[in-house]
């Protein structure tokens, strides 16, 4: 089957909730669209979005702060290891200004024929821009970046695994992708449209030890993918745990989408996402979003509770 469209969003466990707030919002000039917390466990965890202007899938990057439970994460092999961002072309020499500018450890590289400023969150997560031709994804011009290098969106992400051949059997036979360049110990994987947004790189670490899959600081979480339907997602669900991957989600509602997780055999953990019609308007108008911390019906009378154990921040 192949029914997924594009990556959807990526969601990162960082820090400080201040600090990864600035950092996206300030110094990358990514756009706030939501501020919610995480659905899942007992202690309140922020869940921050950010995207470019639109918040399409594909253009979605968001964060679960974790400083103030103490739990630090470790990162490695079988796990997700860099975001890559699209930005136009041309503008890589913007970008390594403005981020050495702020004191941030950027450096020029290439790699799959595509330049790239290479760089790490405050919490040691890697992230690449990468410049890419005709990318109309429309990004934020609101926060400090001029269009002419705004971030567009997701580009892709890179999966670090120990035994590659197990994760592209899974990234070709049940998560909807085709082969495509190869550069070194790294294969790239593309789906539904290709291209720019549509990018799984897996890159074979045998030697490197095994990273944190926990809610945990400085790790990637997870990746999610698009799905148009319920009924397409219901159909695919059935399709991946009947080739065997079992370890595979009933649905569950996160608000703004409705998600099944699979355990991929190469360790990184993969969500199926089907966006809901109104999107992220469904709790704040469109105009305004991500200007209020929004905060699930049930819990909304601890809201000043939740606040004093994940912090305030200013925005
Ligand atoms: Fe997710």
């Amino acid at each position: 089957m192949k029914d997924l469209n594009c990556l959807h969003h990526i969601t990162l466990c960082t820090g400080d909730a201040q600090e990864d707030y600035d950092f996206h919002t300030q110094t990358l000039g990514l756009r706030s669209i939501k501020k919610t917390l995480l659905y899942d466990g007992k202690v309140p965890i922020y869940h921050f979005y950010y995207s470019n202007a639109s918040g399409e899938p594909s253009a979605i990057v968001t964060s679960f702060p974790m400083r103030h439970t103490g739990l630090k994460g470790r990162r490695g092999g079988n796990q997700i290891k860099t975001l890559m961002l699209s930005i136009p072309p041309g503008s890589a020499g913007y970008w390594l200004e403005r981020l050495r500018g702020r004191g941030i450890d950027a450096s020029a590289c290439e790699k799959l024929g595509e330049r790239r400023v290479a760089f790490t969150h405050p919490c040691g997560i890697p992230y690449e821009l990468v410049e890419v031709e005709g990318d109309t994804r429309r990004g934020w011009d609101q926060a400090g970046v001029p269009l002419e290098a705004a971030i567009h969106g997701m580009h892709g992400i890179e999966v670090s695994v120990r035994d590659r051949d197990v994760m592209d059997d899974f990234v070709l036979e049940a998560w909807s992708c085709d082969r495509g360049a190869d550069e070194g110990a790294t294969v790239r994987f593309e789906m539904g449209r290709g291209g720019t947004g549509a990018i799984i790189d897996v890159v074979a670490e045998p030697d490197r030890h095994q990273g944190t899959w926990t809610f945990a600081e400085g790790v990637v979480h997870h990746c999610a993918f698009d799905i148009a339907s319920l009924d397409l997602q219901k159909d695919y669900r059935a399709f991946v745990e009947g080739m065997g991957y079992t370890d595979i989600s009933e649905v569950k509602d996160r608000g703004y989408f409705d998600s099944i997780y699979v355990r991929t055999p190469g360790g990184a953990l993969f969500e199926a996402a089907v966006s809901k019609p109104q999107g992220w308007a469904v709790d704040e108008d469109p105009a305004h979003l991500g200007e209020e911390i929004k905060i699930s019906p049930q819990f909304e009378q601890d809201r000043a509770q939740i606040l004093d154990v994940i912090g305030r921040i200013d925005y």
